[in-house]
């Protein structure tokens, strides 16, 4: 399949995300509740001398999680260690990352909904105890052995909170919600990139790029750095309104941030289901997409805009939706 120039997940290019990244709370735009009420933990735990409660993070992919966890870690001045769910195979990948860590240090767990569940028990009495249960040597020789390690914060990050394990969450003493951003957060994210990449947009190219990138930081700046393209092509290389618009009309990203594939997955449930309710493995199959990509990374933005609906059977397109795509509604 084609890379989308609008999905929120993170595509090769992104490294340029890191040189873009903001490294405090303060230059952190949005998501206000979340980071007073960090910035306050923080604090605390410092005050205290003691280590940070374990956090999670779970929200939309492209909304800030990867971003806060180091922002955290900087905001503690600690040093923070890497990985991810997907990487975590045996349970020796996770004992190593554990034994490995010095006191204080924030380790941070992208994707921790996909630790297998077998493995996930040893972070229980890591995360309670800060201990290490492990079993050396083969069958008939085994014997459990328990490592004391040093304090630390673990930082998970998930876009499915829903996947995680009742034991797992109770374990967080700090769950925080990302949200979509509205489109004067995203004005400001755009106006950020604009600084630090030394382009200027004007104000209403500024609002044209937000109003188009689902509500997501990550889309904001990929959006950016295409703009920023033809800006230096076909203008001077300010990024005015005009070249916004021409820009994204010719990546066929519409006035609502939507591209082909929400597009397709609109019409199919129109075209193919009346419109709904129809089941997510029905919608998956029609339009040859993963479930659970539909359901983590296309269907949250339909969502949260209210062209689709979720009922108790199934997905619905909404009023809005035939409305936006130019398809007479049939009134039921
Ligand atoms: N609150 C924010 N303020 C400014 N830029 C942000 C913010 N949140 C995210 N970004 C930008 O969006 C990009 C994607 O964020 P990231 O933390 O990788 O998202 P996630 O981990 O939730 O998928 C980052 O590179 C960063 O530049
Ligand atoms: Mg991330």
């Amino acid at each position: 399949m084609d890379e989308r120039l609008t999905t929120a997940e993170k595509l090769n290019e992104d490294s340029f995300e890191k040189s873009i990244r903001p490294e405090s709370l303060d230059e952190y735009i949005g998501q206000t509740e979340v980071k007073e009420n960090l910035s306050i933990f923080i604090k605390a735990a410092k005050m205290r001398k003691e280590p940070l409660d374990h956090v999670l993070l779970y929200g939309p992919p492209g909304l800030g999680k990867t971003t806060l966890s180091y922002i955290i870690a900087n905001e503690l001045g600690s040093n923070i260690k890497t990985t991810s769910g997907p990487s975590i195979e045996k349970s020796g990948d996770l004992a190593a990352v554990l034994s490995s860590l010095e006191p204080g240090d924030v380790l941070f767990i992208d994707e921790i909904h996909r630790i297998p569940r077998f493995i996930e028990e040893i972070l229980y009495s890591a995360m309670e105890d800060f201990t290490l249960d492990i079993i050396v040597g083969s069958d008939s020789n085994s014997r459990n052995i328990r490592i004391d390690l040093p304090p630390f914060t673990l930082v998970g990050a998930t876009t499915r909170a829903g996947d995680l394990t009742g034991p797992l969450r109770d374990r967080f003493g700090i769950i925080n919600k990302l949200n979509y951003y509205t489109e004067e957060e995203l004005m400001m994210i755009a106006k950020r990139t604009s600084k630090v990449l030394d382009v200027n947009i004007d104000e209403d190219a500024a609002y044209e790029l937000a109003r188009r990138s689902r509500g997501t930081p990550r889309i904001a700046n990929r959006l950016f750095k295409r703009v920023r393209d033809f800006a230096l092509v076909m203008g001077n290389g300010n990024i005015d309104l005009e070249i916004t618009k021409l820009a994204l009309d010719r990546l066929k990203v519409d006035s609502l941030g939507l591209d082909n594939t929400d597009y397709n997955l609109l019409k199919s449930i129109i075209e193919k289901f009346n419109g709904g309710p129809v089941g997510i493995e029905a919608i998956a199959s029609s339009i040859g997409e993963e479930q659970t990509t539909i359901e983590d990374v296309y269907e949250p933005y339909l969502l949260q805009t209210g062209l689709l609906k979720r009922t108790s059977r199934g997905r619905m397109v909404t009023k809005k939706a035939y409305e936006h795509l130019g398809i007479p509604y049939p009134e039921k």
